[in-house]
């Protein structure tokens, strides 16, 4: 299973291979420390595609926000929160951990990105990884994204689950929309110093200890390491990494919190720790589920086979996904010249437009040649799309009009010559 491209770890900096164009290089100014005023949540009447020049959410996006499938307790996704959810109340009792899983996912690029650190030139901020409302608005890219608002409401113990939004590549693992949940955890002063501890150690220790428990409780007895990592709001930070069916798998980023963000919340005498996880990496992991769009599928098969409660801890003895039978897949290869200049062609802007196009339909783009021709000066790419429903057979007049109408959108919209 490919890992999540992560573009907050230091240890995969360049999200991007080689081949890509660097992404859109970010023009947004960072917002400066709003007054107390500056609104955290954007209300859900907020138009999500405008025409600000900004604005780089599409249909397809947009239909996605308010589905909360981690709200729905026969989802994988929700079962997998609630197994998360009880293991703290096991751990620390319960309610110390106070959970929260209806923040609005419309948030302000100051609380997405400057709250949490996130440096003016990280590559996270560009249009080409992130979604844009308009200049000031984004749709969270991380469920961080609310870590000091809570802190700033007065939580101390809290787990922050929603959908987040990355504009990426397409295949089984990967989908613009995917889900989160954060967790996070104050110490108070007494509390490093009745363990006679260093405050980070401390705090390192127990985080440590803590995702253990959960990597034991979720996998059961697997063997796992810690792997250093780079986050603009952790320090030290951590991966945690499990060895699963003969590979080792990045399951979740932690670290402890950087003293500006306490501060900024009036916890300066606090020290902290923070963590943040994929629910569908976890949740393909444990039930065999092969492919991420079957989340968002309505079809009774899939769907049948999950209950609330069906989970068994360490996933012993546990029911798997059973795959029914696949639609044949439609392949379609499209060659085209890149533009001569400017960053209007990335995989991640094709990818758009195929999914705009396409919706849940498109299975995977995959770069398949590239060439140079030196006297012309251009670069050739040829992608292959491949085509599949999760529900049904595709009639080939279906693909064939949709193939029509990415290969226009592809000229008009990224400015490539078809070849
Ligand atoms: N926000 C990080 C991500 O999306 C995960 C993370 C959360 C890491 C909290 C450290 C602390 O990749």
């Amino acid at each position: 299973m490919r890992l999540e491209p992560n573009p907050f770890s230091g240890k995969k900096r360049a999200p991007y291979p080689q081949h890509r164009r660097s992404p859109t290089p970010p023009t947004l100014a960072p917002k400066v420390p709003p007054d107390p005023s500056f609104p955290y949540f954007i209300h859900p009447h907020t138009d999500v595609i405008t025409s600000d020049p900004h604005n780089n959410v599409t249909d397809h996006i947009f239909e996605k926000i308010g589905y909360n499938l981690h709200k729905r307790p026969d989802h994988p996704l929700g079962i997998i929160k609630s197994v998360i959810e009880s293991y703290f109340d096991e751990k620390y009792g319960q309610d110390t951990f106070t959970s929260y899983d209806s923040l609005y996912p419309v948030v302000s690029t100051y609380a997405n990105f400057d709250s949490v650190l996130v440096p003016p030139d990280h590559v996270s901020r560009s249009q080409n990884d992130t979604y844009y409302v308009d200049e000031d608005t984004v749709l969270r890219c991380h469920t961080s994204a609310h870590q000091l608002e809570m802190l700033k409401d007065g939580a101390r113990k809290f787990l922050v689950t929603g959908d987040v939004y990355r504009r990426d590549s397409i295949d089984a693992t990967h989908f613009p929309v995917f889900h989160q949940m954060e967790g996070f955890r104050v110490f108070e002063q007494a509390e490093w110093e009745e363990a006679g501890k260093d405050s980070v150690d401390l705090a390192a220790e127990e985080l440590k200890d803590c995702l253990e428990g959960l990597a034991k409780h979720l996998f059961g007895d697997v063997e796992m390491r810690w792997v250093d990592a780079y986050f603009p709001f952790t320090e030290p930070s951590f991966e945690l990494e499990i060895f699963f069916k003969g590979e080792w798998l990045e399951v979740l980023g932690c670290g402890v919190t950087e003293m500006k963000i306490l501060e900024e919340a009036g916890l300066q005498d606090k020290r902290a720790w923070a963590f943040g996880l994929g629910l569908e990496r976890l949740a393909m992991v444990l039930f065999d589920i092969p492919d991420i769009r079957l989340f968002w599928s309505d079809d009774k098969r899939f769907s049948k086979q999950f209950k609330e409660g069906m989970f068994k801890a360490g996933g012993v003895d546990m029911q798997k996904f059973k795959p029914y039978s696949k639609f044949p897949p439609c392949l379609k290869d499209v060659s085209f010249w890149l533009p001569k200049e400017g960053d209007s062609f990335t995989e991640n802007n094709l990818c758009e437009v195929v999914r705009d196009v396409a919706g849940s339909l498109v299975e995977e783009v995959k770069l398949i040649d590239e060439f140079e021709n030196k006297k012309k000066g251009l670069t050739s790419n040829c992608y292959r799309i491949v085509y599949r429903s999760m529900e049904r057979s595709l009639t080939d007049d279906e693909i064939n009009s949709l193939q029509e109408q990415v290969r226009s959108d592809m000229v008009s919209k990224l400015g490539v010559e078809l070849r």
